[in-house]
């Protein structure tokens, strides 16, 4: 960010760190957390947009706002609140991100990962990330889920990173017993819940219904602007990965349709209580299970 004059400063302060530099940030952060709430999450959750209504269901909730964290990226992209949460939900102690920083704000991959590894610092062993999609499978409803098994990567991070070698990619990205038993949580709570893939693009303008169609024949059931380099970040960290998608939109290939941020808040709040039960029952499932 150092050459974009529209950066502000703690965008700045992201150019190009070092391994240990990274790992010094991130300590200091977990330090600045536990001065605030001492608490040991074993589960991380990251709230997309519109998504946030499930932190009033946290017992023995504890906001912080993200400006306490230091270097926690900001967030400015509506139906994000901007803050951490830390509590209990369906007997477990998570960590919750109120809100995330994204890409297409101009934060790069490493300050988007910054939360995760932060969480991961805590304590958290898995995690659990959301978004709002629009949907590119043409069986999907707006206002249906999707837990994701695959993605597709076009979120690009063109820049050199420091020492980086080819990463290796460890098993399957996303746990197939929790994908398994999300889908069983929803077949029992009669709620739409279809498996695929998730396809990630930098925004942040919503696509033309010739991208969606591109889209769509590269392999992709939603496409969204979040989640991979948190995603990615957790899997480095061997956390146990899982990933749901709100339908907010459904990209028509045939007809041209415009899609607003509103709408996809709105529609994200609407559907958000039913990814709220899968996630509290998936906590429940996990708390009654042997360290
Ligand atoms: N495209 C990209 N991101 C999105 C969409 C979409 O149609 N809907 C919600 N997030």
């Amino acid at each position: 960010m150092g050459d974009d004059s529209n950066a502000t400063t703690s965008q700045v302060n992201w150019t190009l760190l070092s391994p240990t530099q990274l790992a010094n940030k991130v300590d200091a952060a977990r330090c600045a957390i536990q001065a605030i709430k001492f608490h040991q999450p074993t589960v991380a959750i990251v709230l997309g947009s519109g998504l946030g209504g499930l932190a009033d269901a946290i017992d023995h909730a504890h906001f912080i706002p993200y400006d306490q964290i230091p270097d926690m990226p900001q967030t400015h992209a509506a139906g994000h609140a901007g803050r951490l949460v830390l509590g209990h939900l369906g007997g477990m102690p998570v960590v919750v991100m109120q809100g995330r920083a994204h890409r297409y704000e101009g934060w790069p991959n490493q300050a988007v990962e910054f939360p995760i590894r932060c969480m991961h610092a805590l304590g958290a062993r898995r995690l659990i990330v959301t978004n709002a999609a629009g949907g590119l499978n043409p069986r999907f409803r707006a206002g249906d889920l999707m837990v994701i098994d695959s993605h597709i990567d076009l979120l690009w991070d063109r820049r050199v990173r420091h020492r980086q070698t080819p990463r290796p990619r460890s098993g399957n990205v996303y746990d197939r017993a929790t994908i398994e038993n999300a889908k069983q949580i929803a077949r029992l709570s009669n709620t739409v819940l279809h498996q695929g893939t998730y396809l990630a693009t930098l925004g942040p303008t919503y696509e033309t219904r010739n991208e969606y169609r591109m889209f769509r024949e590269i392999g992709g059931d939603a496409v969204g602007m979040s989640t991979l380099p948190e995603v990615k970040a957790a899997r480095e960290l061997e956390m146990d990965v899982t990933a749901f998608s709100v339908i907010t939109n459904v990209a028509s290939t045939d007809e041209p349709q415009s899609t607003t941020h509103d709408e996809v808040v709105e529609c994200g709040k609407e559907a958000g209580p039913k990814l709220q039960k899968i996630i509290c029952e998936l906590l429940s499932m996990w708390s009654g299970e042997p360290d």
